[in-house]
């Protein structure tokens, strides 16, 4: 098991290193080059190596979680600020992909004990997917929010192509994207880290029957303190 994620590892490196390399010889090399040339080689040295350091980043991180290594203090923290804030900076990325982000019912607060910036981690991943993985005409996404007994959730669905029933469990392994992953970049380990962050909140991640066709993932969390009357309708 070792082996296959060093392998994966080593394969998911080498793409990055391969064109850092060659690009960086021609650039050594080829002494006529036109500056726009020379321009477009030189960002897509810097676009590649981004790209290295957050796919070291994102191993590093899940390398940790998995020995059992939290990297931050659990304290109170209100969920429905984070979920906003993750909306927010979504917002730009939808508007490229001329996406709506509609909000559901939400619940009028909740305090659960992890930590802020992690949640917010987690939820833009997914609200993310839900955006880079959607082939609708009219493409959008629902987030819902609820208090339910003593946890509080999170629904983010989206009226995509949904994920085959092959693929359901897979998502959630290391490096593994789905079988209509498309063009989009990334390494597969979004969904990994997410449920791991959630983990350590004691909380879990998972992937529930949505009310259409689309994708729908909840993530569920204990709760420690809820507003009263915990559901309305917001805009
Ligand atoms: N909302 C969705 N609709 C359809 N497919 C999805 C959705 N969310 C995730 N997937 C599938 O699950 C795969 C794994 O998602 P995950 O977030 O773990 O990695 P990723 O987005 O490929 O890369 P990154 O590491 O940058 O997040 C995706 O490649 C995609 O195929
Ligand atoms: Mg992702």
């Amino acid at each position: 098991q070792k082996d296959e994620f060093l392998s994966q590892v080593s394969h998911e490196v080498r793409t990055p290193m391969t064109s850092i390399r060659s690009f960086s010889e021609i650039l050594l090399e080829e002494e006529q080059l036109k500056p726009e040339e020379r321009k477009r080689f030189v960002t897509t040295i810097h676009d590649e190596s981004l790209r290295l350091t957050k796919l070291l980043d994102q191993i590093l991180d899940l390398s940790a979680m998995e020995r059992g290594e939290r990297g931050w203090e659990n304290t109170p923290i209100d969920a429905e600020a984070t979920l906003d804030r993750a909306i927010e900076v979504c917002r730009g990325l939808a508007r490229q992909r001329h996406m709506r982000i509609e909000l559901g019912q939400r619940s009028k607060g909740a305090t659960v004990s992890g930590e802020s910036d992690r949640l917010c981690q987690v939820l833009i991943n997914l609200i993310s997917n839900a955006i880079k993985y959607n082939d609708a005409e009219m493409p959008m996404v629902e987030i819902r929010s609820a208090v339910r007994g003593k946890y509080y959730t999170v629904e983010v669905e989206d009226n995509g192509r949904g994920i085959s029933r092959g693929d359901r469990i897979l998502i959630f392994e290391k490096f593994a994207r789905g079988q209509q992953a498309g063009g989009e970049p990334g390494a597969g380990l979004g969904l990994a880290i997410s449920r791991q962050i959630i983990k350590r909140m004691e909380g879990t991640l998972e992937l529930v029957p949505g009310t259409g066709s689309g994708a729908c993932f909840r993530v569920k969390l204990p709760v420690i303190k809820a507003k009263v009357s915990a559901v309305e309708t917001a805009k």
